[in-house]
């Protein structure tokens, strides 16, 4: 069996070079020593992911960062000390050693300290960074538990470590600090608003671009294999019973609204807990509505501000344009 929750096994497979997925606070990782060409190149292998996509290295403290970065700002150290450990990836100048098939040929490197028991467990004892991707192959939904690891690349990683399902549920805030405009290039946990009373000046959030490469902004990225529609609460219920009439087999991922009248064909999956709720079960809920075989997974976007903001761009991006 590939899945438990031994850590020192995970610990020694990683030392070996091999590659490990494991737990973090916003969706499991699928990791391998950061300093190894060749634990590394596995990783783009099992993702399928095109070698330019960079790879965030997993770290047990600020204390690390400089073995990876250099030029680290005095904003840089107020993030780290006000959301370390936890859901904020850093991009910094990177250290000459630091392989640029990690870093996806860039000048930069991203570090992250996560808030998760086994995740910290296995660094502390390893005592080395991991380059980790979410495990899940590219532009499919990442994984928030340790069995959807196991359904997508079971056969491929040499160990699945096991810690519960992720709290969070997506994937961190990414905010530049390697130059000399602090922004965010994905949103996530850590809200605009957080960051901005950190610094106490405005921190702009980066609107992806063909011309600069912004983490998280392919097109494809999250998406079910049903086709997503976002609909407003109130035409929920219509547009459910008008697709179900054509023979269209529909899925709803349900957050709190008032919910009545569905036809019993359509596959309801309820979230509670509001935006939280919702950032925490939102992978789960599509990977269950696929696996009921829906065409068409209808959901309502929840309102814009806080963490609201992160979970409206993941499920953007999960109704967003197909191949
Ligand atoms: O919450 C997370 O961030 C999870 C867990 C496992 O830590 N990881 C994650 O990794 O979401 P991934 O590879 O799916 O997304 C990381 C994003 C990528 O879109 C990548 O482009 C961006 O981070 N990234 C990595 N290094 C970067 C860099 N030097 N500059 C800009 N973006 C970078
Ligand atoms: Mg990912």
């Amino acid at each position: 069996m590939t899945i438990g929750r031994d850590v020192e096994l995970a610990v020694r497979l990683l030392r070996q070079g091999g590659v490990v997925a494991f737990p973090t606070e916003t969706v499991y990782g699928l990791g391998a020593r950061a300093d190894s060409t060749q634990a590394v190149r596995r990783i783009f292998e099992i993702k399928q992911r095109p070698a330019t996509h960079p790879l965030i290295v997993h770290i047990r403290s600020a204390a690390e960062v400089s073995h990876f970065a250099v030029s680290i700002s005095v904003e840089a150290e107020a993030l780290m000390a006000a959301f370390w450990p936890g859901p904020l990836t850093l991009v910094f100048r990177r250290q000459p050693w630091v392989l640029l098939q990690v870093t996806g040929g860039l000048e930069t490197v991203a570090l992250r300290v996560p808030n998760h028991p086994v995740a910290q467990a296995l660094l502390e004892e390893l005592n080395l960074g991991v380059a980790a991707p979410s495990a899940n192959r590219f532009t499919e939904v990442s994984p928030t538990r340790s069995e959807h690891v196991e359904k997508d690349l079971g056969q491929e990683v040499d160990y699945i470590l096991d810690g519960g399902p992720s709290l969070v549920g997506i994937e961190s805030t990414i905010v530049d600090v390697s130059g000399p405009t602090v922004a965010v290039l994905r949103p996530g946990a850590v809200t605009q608003e957080q960051l901005e009373t950190v610094l106490n000046r405005p921190v702009p959030v980066l609107v992806s671009n063909a011309a600069v490469r912004v983490p998280g902004q392919h097109p494809l990225h999250y998406a079910p294999r049903a086709e997503v529609v976002l609909l407003n609460a109130s035409t929920l219920t219509d547009e459910a019973v008008a697709l179900s009439s054509r023979g269209v087999r529909v899925g709803v991922l349900f957050n709190g609204i008032a919910t009545r009248g569905f036809p019993s064909s359509v596959v309801v999956y309820e979230v509670r807990g509001g935006t939280e709720g919702l950032a925490r079960e939102l992978y789960h809920a599509l990977r269950q509505l696929d696996d009921a075989g829906v065409d068409v997974i209808l959901a309502c976007a929840p309102e814009l501000g806080g963490l609201g903001v992160a979970v409206n761009d993941r499920l953007a991006k999960a109704a967003g344009p197909r191949a």
